[in-house]
């Protein structure tokens, strides 16, 4: 795992936000159901790029289309292309961007990313907002976990093994940042989907 602290100024994050925003005002943040029981998540998502990740009764997947208003899902915005360059070191793009927006309570249990055929491909973290507490564990469930902070403008890549490690959100830190005028959290998690 490769961390870098504080990797976005300031401008940069904002620019980044509004092409958030811009990609939520064509893709609605909705609430996705856990697989089986159907309960809801407490964090609201969306996506950006060919591949959506999407999770409701019938299990986790990729789709090419908004649950919700069936339409495409936007494409990846170059800012935020050009941040999986500057970083991951990998000559082939992101198919998928996945927005994760926390609100002061919102959490996300500890599990691991393997929906990808990709299985090597890095995978990288942009958190904007209120600072998480984020956990990393190893390649087992029961393997040792710890936890560190991911503040506003930090930067993560799960390269290597780590990329099929477990991980999770513990919980929102409210009021850590002033960047979201509402609060809380949004993450952005880019990774490639088929074998480049
Ligand atoms: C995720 O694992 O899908 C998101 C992690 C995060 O919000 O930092
Ligand atoms: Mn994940």
């Amino acid at each position: 795992m490769r961390l870098l602290p504080g990797f976005l100024s300031v401008e940069r994050q904002r620019t980044l936000l509004a092409e958030v925003r811009a990609v939520v005002a064509r893709a609605p943040l909705y609430s996705p159901a856990m697989p089986r029981s159907g309960s809801p998540y407490s964090v609201r998502m969306s996506n950006c790029g060919s591949h959506g990740w999407l999770s409701d009764r019938s299990g986790y997947r990729y789709s090419e289309t908004h649950p919700v208003t069936g339409a495409l899902w936007p494409g990846i915005p170059s800012p935020i292309l050009e941040l999986w360059n500057e970083t991951t070191g990998v000559a082939y793009a992101p198919e998928a961007c996945l927005i994760n927006c926390y609100g002061p309570t919102a959490r996300l249990g500890l599990h691991r990313d393997q929906d990808e055929a990709a299985k090597d491909a890095p995978i990288l973290s942009i958190s904007l907002g209120d600072t998480a507490l984020f956990r990393l564990g190893g390649p087992e469930r029961k393997s040792p976990t710890r936890s560190f902070r991911l503040g506003s403008g930090d930067l993560m890549i799960l390269e290597g093994p780590s990329r099929h490690w477990f991980h999770g959100v513990d919980r929102i830190l409210p009021g850590t940042s002033q960047l979201l005028p509402e609060g809380g959290r949004i993450n952005l998690t880019l990774r490639r989907v088929t074998i480049p």
